[in-house]
């Protein structure tokens, strides 16, 4: 495996869950983490936790092109260098299409799939001219399986696995650039306060109470997927808690 001191990473979807877990495991190997997020006061929580010494934090919101872009050149600027991007930002909710909650259809596709665009347009630019960098998208076991209640969801975790292989495809003229989508199943996070609709809350509530393993599991995956050395490419992780069916 290699090492992870100084190596430099950016991740979205900070503030909680899945993103913030993983800042405290690249941190405890020694690398450095730029965190961002809306919710400025719990990124500013995590820093004071890792030391300024290893993480900086900045307000993002990733449906925002130009706050990406900030966000990404922050990094850069603080750190000297990216040597991967976490894309993990994400809300889940979950409701029968029939419901028609079209706000909730546009910030799921705003979210998932627009922030992640945003977010390899930002950083790309900068793994070009280094000639290394990883970038690793958090799909789903949604981004695999269909369920009802999933349309919307699904169809962005599905649509992240195919953006992140065209992005594989398309990035060998620039040296070492490596493309990692990560799938977990139900990891205990506070993604299931993103299901609003009415039966559907209640169903995923109680589905993560049974189900859910804790989020280090998912951190270890990174931590997997980034401890490779260069000429090793780590395509796809899908797990799923040991009890999960479907
Ligand atoms: N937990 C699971 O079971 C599971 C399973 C499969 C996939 N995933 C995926 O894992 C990723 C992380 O989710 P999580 O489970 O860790 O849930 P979480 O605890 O709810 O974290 C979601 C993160 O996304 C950020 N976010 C949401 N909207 C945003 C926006 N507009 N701009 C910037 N950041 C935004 C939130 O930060 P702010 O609210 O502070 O902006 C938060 O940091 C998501 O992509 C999710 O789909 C999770």
């Amino acid at each position: 495996m290699e090492d992870l001191n100084n190596k430099v990473v950016v991740i979205t979807g900070a503030s909680s869950g899945l993103g913030a877990e993983t800042a405290r495991q690249l941190v405890a190997q020694g690398a450095k983490v730029a965190l961002g997020a809306r919710r400025m006061d719990r990124l500013k929580e995590l820093v004071a936790e890792l030391g300024p010494e290893n993480a900086s934090a900045f307000a993002v919101d990733v449906t925002r092109q130009t706050e990406v872009e900030a966000f990404v050149a922050d990094a850069k600027s603080k750190w000297g260098k990216i040597d991967a991007m976490l894309h993990n930002a994400g809300v889940m909710p979950l409701a029968p299409l029939a419901m028609k909650r079209v706000d909730e259809w546009d910030q799921c596709i705003d979210v998932n799939l627009k922030g992640v665009l945003y977010g390899i347009g930002a950083v790309l630019p900068i793994m070009q001219e280094q000639g290394f960098g990883q970038n690793l998208f958090v799909s789903s076991v949604a981004g695999h399986v269909i369920n009802p209640a999933g349309a919307v969801y699904c169809a962005t975790k599905f649509g992240v696995r195919a953006i992140a292989e065209a992005l594989r495809q398309e990035v060998k003229q620039y040296g070492p650039l490596r493309t990692t989508i990560l799938s977990p199943g139900a990891v205990d996070t506070e993604l299931p306060g993103s299901v609003k609709a009415e039966g559907v809350h209640e169903a995923i509530a109680g589905f993560y109470e049974d189900q859910a393993i804790p989020a280090s599991s998912f951190g270890r995956a990174v931590l997997f997927a980034l401890s490779q050395p260069a000429d090793v490419d780590i395509n796809e992780i899908l797990f799923r808690p040991t009890k999960q069916d479907m």
